[in-house]
């Protein structure tokens, strides 16, 4: 039996992708086990749903760091005692610091609630309601350097309705978030991801077979 992959999943708030992180483990779609959460916020939504399933945790007060390199390299020091091999942000609101980088290359993963390169940063789903996109959703990638710029691995497309609202949207966004992450730590489970630049090749992706979506739909065009 080939070894499950170590996790730590980083964390600032309420872990809903957490949760479907666990849940996949717990039905054994997800070949991965979640060797440690570490949450920047002691009052973190998230820590509570890693406890109920006995997932161990680490919360990390950052007030009480004198730098973001000494956060980070505290956080390193328990990933590493617990021979972690991908680490997965999952709603983590810091940005890392080359140091922690350099500890896990090629080896950390985010998800953003936007379809990057398109609304990077924070609140990307405010972002892209405010713009008028017809069609939003959500990206997973690597993490490198810069702020969401990373070699993307899956996007799930959601469409933006006329009488959406701000809060409908990113509902409909989460959903489809908790759909992709898990699918891109199996790939990364199975060795199918290898980077090539600014590119993700995944093998034995399946069927060329997405038609061309539109919203709203054409009419006979
Ligand atoms: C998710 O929507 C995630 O995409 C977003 O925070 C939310 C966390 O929800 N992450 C970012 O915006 C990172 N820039 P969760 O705590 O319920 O998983």
């Amino acid at each position: 039996m080939t070894a499950l992959l170590n996790l730590g999943v980083l964390i600032s708030g309420s872990g809903s992708n957490l949760q479907s992180i666990i849940d996949h483990i717990e039905k054994g779609k997800l070949k991965a086990e979640i060797k440690i959460v570490i949450s920047s916020n002691p009052e973190a939504l998230g820590v509570k749903k890693a406890k109920n399933h006995s997932v161990p945790v680490a919360v990390l007060d950052s007030g009480k760091f004198a730098s973001r390199e000494e956060f980070d390299s505290e956080m390193a020091r328990i990933l590493k005692e617990k021979k972690v091999n991908l680490v997965i942000l999952a709603g983590f609101m810091r940005i890392l610091t080359p140091g922690f980088l350099k500890s896990f290359p090629g080896r950390i993963m985010n998800i953003h609630p936007a379809l990057l390169p398109s609304f990077p940063g924070l609140h990307g789903q405010k972002q892209a309601f405010e713009y008028g996109v017809k069609f939003s959703g959500c990206t997973v990638h690597f993490v490198d350097e810069g702020v969401d710029t990373g070699p993307i691995i899956i996007q799930g497309v959601v469409p933006c309705y006329d009488d959406d609202t701000e809060d409908s949207l990113s509902q409909r966004i989460l959903k489809e978030e908790h759909r992709i992450y898990p699918q891109a730590i199996q790939l990364f489970a199975e060795g199918r991801l290898q980077i090539e630049g600014r590119k993700v090749r995944v093998t034995h992706a399946g069927e060329k077979s997405i038609p061309e979506i539109h919203n709203p739909p054409l009419f006979g065009f």
